[in-house]
């Protein structure tokens, strides 16, 4: 085995983590895709929230919200995010960091429809991180663009997609006696050559 094998193995890191995330869904009890997202604040507050990660492309990690939430202005703003995809049943982790920007396109349309009508309409319905007065002020609202938009609801404006285009990712995996296994991988531009590195645990 050579010194990056077995789990590690590879030279494409999102070919890697969609191996890691298809043995996840096997072995976690839900949500094998559930990354908590770090963002930042205008003030330099980080910010984290779980989300659930819906696309691992070929050079980028997809993840769909609303456009007037706490986190779309944080993500606006900086330009910039982390996440870590963790699973108990493994025992291992994956971290990200990286630039990010708007999917709203074809792709979010795609994913948008891809969704139960209940969610479809319950997106147009919250304006998610604002205040809400009760639980009824919202199912009423779900009321209104259920009579108003029927069974088939475009995707609304304030809901997309992000990217992020990763300058960095680490592998880790569990070891023995808290001696695990780590290993960055970092890139200056995207089209510039992954540097791997093996880091103390
Ligand atoms: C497992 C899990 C998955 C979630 N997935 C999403 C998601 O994909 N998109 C989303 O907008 N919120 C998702 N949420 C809700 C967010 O954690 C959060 O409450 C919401 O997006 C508002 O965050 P914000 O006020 O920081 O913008 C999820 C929550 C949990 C616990």
């Amino acid at each position: 085995m050579s010194e990056r094998g077995g789990i590690f193995a590879g030279d494409d890191p999102f070919a890697l983590a969609r191996q890691w995330l298809a043995e996840a869904e096997t072995s976690e009890p839900n949500d094998a895709n559930a990354i908590a997202l770090a963002t930042v604040d205008s003030n330099g507050l980080p910010d984290v929230r779980m989300v659930l990660l819906k696309e691992i492309e070929p050079a980028a990690f997809v993840f769909y919200t609303n456009y007037g939430s706490a986190k779309a202005h944080e993500l606006d703003g900086a330009g910039k995010a982390a996440f870590v995809l963790h699973w108990k049943s493994l025992r291992r982790q994956i971290r990200v960091r990286g630039a990010v920007s708007r999917e709203d396109g074809l792709l979010a349309d795609e994913y948008y429809a891809s969704r139960s009508l209940k969610s479809r309409l319950g997106a147009w319905a919250s304006r998610q991180s604002q205040p809400l007065e009760s639980r009824a002020a919202l199912m009423a609202e779900v009321a209104k663009v259920t009579a108003r938009l029927g069974p088939n609801p475009p995707r609304p404006p304030f809901w997309g997609g992000y990217r992020i285009i990763p300058s960095q990712i680490e592998f880790w995996a569990d070891g023995a006696f808290r001696l695990h296994d780590r290993f960055v991988w970092r890139r200056e531009g995207t089209d510039k050559d992954w540097k791997i590195e093996r880091l103390n645990p």
